[in-house]
């Protein structure tokens, strides 16, 4: 089966990437369906990743903290990140699981603090770091177009990164 760029979510991509020129970033060959990789563009660092659907791209950002999420842990569409485990649903764009520092999801709605089972509860310290915990909001995934041609994969790259 020939590998084709996923169908994302309508309103989801990138500033700045709808109109943007693509550039080769990566050999297929290079990204087996089920492997995610982060590739750099200029000052953009990039999380490609093979779905069963199709090949993705986003920023190599959690939409939470902005921890790398290319050394989490990619299980179907979900990749989970490795800082405060909030998992990420690459095919809807959407939050799967907030993050244990609780805060804000997509829409606004607050979500408490939480601590995975076996742990100690986690206690919210007061002051800023509370503060800063309760207003991050966790945003939704921006996709950059992707596109094949010929055996490399093509990623759409706005100008101010490059
Ligand atoms: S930085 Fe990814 S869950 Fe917090």
């Amino acid at each position: 089966m020939a590998t084709i760029p996923f169908p994302y979510p309508d309103g989801l991509t990138a500033p700045g990437a709808a109109d943007a020129p693509f550039a080769a970033l990566l050999a297929v060959a290079d990204l087996p369906e089920g492997t995610m990789r982060r590739v750099t563009a200029g000052e953009l660092d990039l999380l490609l990743v093979h779905l069963a659907g199709g090949i993705v791209a986003v920023d190599d950002r959690c939409p939470h903290m902005s921890a790398p999420l290319s050394i989490g842990e990619l299980d179907g569409c979900v990749v989970g990140c490795p800082l405060h485990e909030g998992r990420f649903d690459l095919c809807t764009g959407e939050p799967e699981r907030m993050p244990t520092t609780g805060g804000l999801d997509p829409d606004g709605a607050y979500h408490p603090t939480w601590s995975p089972a076996g742990r100690e509860p986690k206690v919210d310290p007061p002051g800023k770091k509370a503060e800063a915990r309760r207003l991050t909001r966790v945003r939704r995934f921006r996709y950059y177009p992707v596109r094949i041609v010929g055996d490399r994969i093509e990623v759409a790259v706005p100008a101010a990164w490059r």
